[in-house]
């Protein structure tokens, strides 16, 4: 009896905390004016998968735009991590399906690179899956997932680990923070780290407005429902009663900030109940879902300054409208 109890007693509240934080990021969000809920949620099983579809689509060029990138820049790339030869730990924040970061395991691998890589994802779903295919994918690659939050999983592995970390931080995850958060962010990456340690950062460039909007308003309707299954997910996982037919998918770019904002739009009055917690919504008003920010060169060395990093390598696609950038630790 008691062995049986013992390892459950030791998971059920981490689910348990874990779905409580969720209701009350979901409820604080739609109780506050404007309503807003955090992008993070989108990737549950089936939103990872809606995100994977969004990569394949016609529109959605920055996936691409970093494949290219991976692919013809592969040696300059590894070279510039690979140093001076010491071992290192590559951590990979929000590393997804990591189809990108293949390229660069691949030749890392291929060129003894004394390495050991630790994707950090705030999917379950998605760290289990690289735990589970990884290893025959690139054989001899040491994986070490984690799944949490990036702050939390990097002081895990810095605990763990004294070896000098390079962090990857791709496929401009780092536009789900406006400019003042994603600074903030740099600044307290920065303070997870040690001078001489590296990260390399996929950032999405200003370009052509239209090119920007089309790809956050795909033909085929992905980001529309990558969006409504954010609703979806609260009705499974929190008991909630949103009805998706009453809300409209209202993609937003900027050109002038490089803001690229997406909302769902409420269709009508209407009241959704939520763990008995009643939420108003007139016709018209919006749930602000995400942002995915776009930046100059300027604006990204700038913030490499500002951070306490010394911009080191930029690596552009031939359209250059994307970049991925390394920075030393300074
Ligand atoms: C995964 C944050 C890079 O903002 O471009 C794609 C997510 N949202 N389409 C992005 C997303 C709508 C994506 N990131």
């Amino acid at each position: 009896m008691k062995t049986s109890q013992t390892p459950l007693n030791e998971i059920q509240p981490t689910a348990q905390s874990k779905t409580n934080q969720f209701l009350n990021d979901v409820l604080l969000g739609l109780q506050s004016n404007p309503k807003q809920l955090y992008s993070k949620y989108f990737y549950d099983a089936i939103g990872d998968k809606l995100f994977q579809d969004l990569m394949n689509c016609e529109e959605y060029y920055p996936t691409n735009c970093e494949l290219e990138i991976f692919s013809e820049k592969t040696a300059e790339i590894c070279q510039a991590m690979i140093a001076d030869g010491s071992a290192f730990d590559l951590l990979e924040l929000g590393a997804g399906d990591a189809t990108k970061s293949t390229y660069l395991l691949q030749y890392l691998l291929d060129n003894g690179a004394d390495f050991t890589y630790l994707p950090i994802d705030i999917s379950e779903h998605v760290i289990s899956y690289l735990q589970l295919t990884l290893p025959t994918t690139l054989p001899g690659l040491k994986v070490d997932g984690l799944n949490g939050e990036y702050f939390e999983m990097l002081k895990e592995s810095s605990a763990n680990s004294s070896n000098r970390k390079v962090v990857l931080f791709l496929g401009s995850n780092i536009g789900n923070m406006d400019v003042q958060e994603a600074e903030a962010f740099c600044k307290a990456l920065r303070n997870q780290l040690s001078p001489g340690d590296l990260v390399l950062i996929g950032f999405d460039l200003k370009k052509n407005p239209s090119t920007v909007l089309a790809a956050y308003n795909d033909r085929e309707g992905i980001t529309k429902r990558f969006n409504l299954n954010l609703l979806e997910r609260i009705n499974r996982e929190l008991g909630g009663n949103f009805n998706m037919d009453n809300f409209e998918h209202y993609p937003t770019y900027d050109p002038a900030t490089g803001a690229c904002k997406s909302y769902l739009v409420s269709l009508c009055n209407q009241v959704v109940t939520i763990n008995n917690q009643h939420i108003h919504f007139l016709k018209d008003e919006c749930i602000y879902m995400e942002i995915s920010q776009k930046f100059s060169v300027d604006d990204i060395n700038q913030m490499a300054q500002s951070c306490n990093f010394m911009p080191a390598n930029q690596f552009f696609d031939s359209k250059k409208w994307f970049i991925d950038v390394i920075w030393v630790a300074a």
